[in-house]
């Protein structure tokens, strides 16, 4: 089991990409606990993991708010003591054009998606700088954080700041032995883009993007999720890492 022992947060556990992640850890043995604000989500995403007989908390809370992020970390240590790994995945995507995209929603991509990132990122940082735990936190980006699509100028740029947050964490949480990478999902399938992936008309030009010809599905990513968290990425640090099928190699 290659995360046996170790405890892990994951913020958005409760479905899509972190759900599946959540699954994936608690499988390699490590005690998981999830911060959602959906609470029915939540109470029924911990149930299957400890139905499997393996270690998961609900913790109910916003990201955007410190003082949830604080209660969340409160919660944890007072659980199992120590934080090893975290994966900030937590995020929401609002499409609208760049002349239509009202203030509220600038703010709301931004408070949620980045300032999130740097809430969590940071209190649990402290924690393991205060413990000297030399941990892994991976930041969940997109390959919008690296190319722009149209219709998302707000989730592009708060999936942007992510990967300089994460470098700058990375730069100075690495004397004490914390790596900070970021993962750059292509396009997966959960909630958030199903709408499109069951219309055929709207998947075609889509696919057309992808070199791999398919979607990808949230235990891709948990996969490259667990890579992060383990010791096999030990010389890994500040990395925006790719998983999108080859869809940002290709011109046209
Ligand atoms: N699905 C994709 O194609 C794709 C591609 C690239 C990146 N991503 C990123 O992966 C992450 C997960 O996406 P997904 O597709 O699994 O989405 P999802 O909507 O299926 O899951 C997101 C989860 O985050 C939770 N959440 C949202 N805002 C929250 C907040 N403020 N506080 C606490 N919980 C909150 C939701 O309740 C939900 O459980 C997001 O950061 C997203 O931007 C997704």
């Amino acid at each position: 089991m290659r995360l046996h022992g170790k405890t892990a947060v994951i913020t958005g556990g409760s479905m899509g990409i972190g759900f599946a992640t959540a699954q994936r850890f608690a499988a390699e043995g490590a005690r998981v606990a999830i911060m959602d604000w959906n609470r029915q989500a939540l109470d029924e995403a911990v149930s299957v993991i400890t139905a499997k007989g393996q270690e998961a908390i609900a913790i109910s809370g916003d990201i955007q708010l410190r003082e949830d992020v604080q209660h969340m970390v409160d919660s944890v240590l007072q659980q199992w003591g120590s934080i090893d790994i975290v994966v900030n995945n937590a995020g929401i995507c609002e499409p609208a054009s760049f002349l239509d995209i009202e203030e509220a929603d600038w703010d709301r991509h931004m408070a949620i998606n980045l300032k999130g990132t740097f809430l969590v990122g940071q209190l649990v940082a402290r924690e393991m700088v205060k413990q000297g735990t030399r941990g892994s936190i991976i930041n969940m980006s997109s390959v919008n954080g690296l190319a722009a699509e149209a219709d998302q100028a707000h989730y592009n740029a708060s999936k942007g700041g992510i990967n300089l947050l994460t470098m700058s964490m990375a730069l100075e949480l690495a004397p004490y032995g914390i790596r900070v990478n970021s993962l750059c999902p292509g396009y997966i399938e959960t909630r958030l883009t199903r709408a499109q992936i069951v219309n055929p008309e709207a998947l075609a030009p889509y696919l057309r993007t992808i070199p791999l010809g398919r979607v990808g599905q949230p235990e891709e990513i948990a996969d490259t999720a667990l890579f992060m968290a383990s010791d096999e990425s030990r010389y890994m640090t500040g990395h925006c890492l790719v998983v999108d099928g080859g869809q940002l190699i290709k011109l046209s």
